[in-house]
């Protein structure tokens, strides 16, 4: 490939890591503001069993507060913890005043009731935005705690095509609570035509080649290929998936990056795209409960 061709391709590379480096900065400065009314941000991040991939996550989740500023309190307890524990440790934080955000850092051990525990966390606190409470008022369209994963999503969206995404229309690879149902909700608050698509759903392709913005959250590796798309489109890869090359680990998207990149006008890489826009999110989610909590602020 000629270096001018390489260079055109690198510029439709959406870089996260910068954006999400701008979204800490907005919260360090809201952080500033809020101590000085004497205010202390804290999110408490609460840890079951040993789970490698969820110790990165918590450890990533726990350093980025700092940088910024938020107080942390990590709680790790062991595989065998039970449900009954879980939730005496959350009626502590939801009522100890200096603690502003509760994140349970999700798969529980299958023992513990994942919805029990995630509806028992005041949804003020609430900064996975995962309660029923800020589900349903998310889909309502109401101001309420939004999922950090999705919501930083749209960020990495507006950056790309500007502020205004109405009559865009965006397909949504995937169903999960996490990303795929909140995404779809916080586009359409966004005046985007959404359509979701799963494993059941009936020619995929021709459906996703309608997108202009296409979100692929299925954890299969390398599923989207160019074959999935419309000329220009707008490419967002939530997919984290460990997978052996040539006898190496490595992080792969569900999206086919080097079949795709000619094809599209701008996709997030993984890593390095969505990844550091979910605890940038998460960081500005605790600011905004913090603000919840104290409406003064
Ligand atoms: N595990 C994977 N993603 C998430 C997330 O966004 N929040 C929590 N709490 N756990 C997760």
């Amino acid at each position: 490939m000629s270096i001018a061709l390489l260079q055109r391709e690198d510029n439709k590379i959406i870089d996260g890591k910068s954006i999400a480096h701008q979204v800490l900065q907005e919260v360090q400065a809201d952080v500033s503001k809020i101590k000085q009314k004497g205010i202390d941000p804290c999110l408490a991040v609460v840890l079951v069993g040993d789970d490698p991939a969820s110790h990165v996550y918590v450890r990533n989740k726990v350093e980025k507060a700092n940088v910024v500023g938020i107080r942390s309190l990590e709680f790790r307890f062991d595989e065998q913890l039970s449900e009954v524990d879980l939730l005496k440790t959350i009626d502590t934080l939801n009522t100890d005043p200096t603690v502003h955000g509760i994140l349970v850092q999700l798969p529980l051990p299958k023992h513990i009731d994942e919805i029990k525990v995630l509806e028992h966390i005041d949804p003020k606190k609430d900064v996975d935005g995962f309660h029923s409470e800020n589900v349903g008022g998310m889909s309502q369209g109401r101001d309420v705690l939004t999922p950090c994963t999705p919501t930083g999503c749209v960020r990495l969206i507006k950056e790309t095509l500007g502020q205004d995404l109405s009559g865009l229309h965006a397909v949504i690879v995937g169903r999960s609570n996490i990303v795929g149902k909140p995404m779809a909700a916080l586009l359409l608050k966004e005046n985007c035509t959404v359509t979701v698509v799963h494993s059941k759903t009936q020619d995929l392709h021709l459906v996703c080649q309608q997108a202009d913005i296409l979100v692929a959250a299925v954890g299969r590796p390398n599923m989207i290929t160019a074959s999935y798309l419309k000329a220009d489109a707008v490419v967002i890869d939530v997919g984290i998936n460990r997978v052996l090359e040539d006898g190496k680990p490595r992080l792969v998207g569900d999206v086919a990056f080097n079949d795709v990149l000619p094809m599209v006008s701008a996709m997030t890489p993984v890593p390095g795209g969505v990844g550091p826009m979910t605890i940038a999110y998460l960081m500005k989610n605790t600011v905004q409960a913090a603000r919840l909590q104290h409406p003064d602020l």
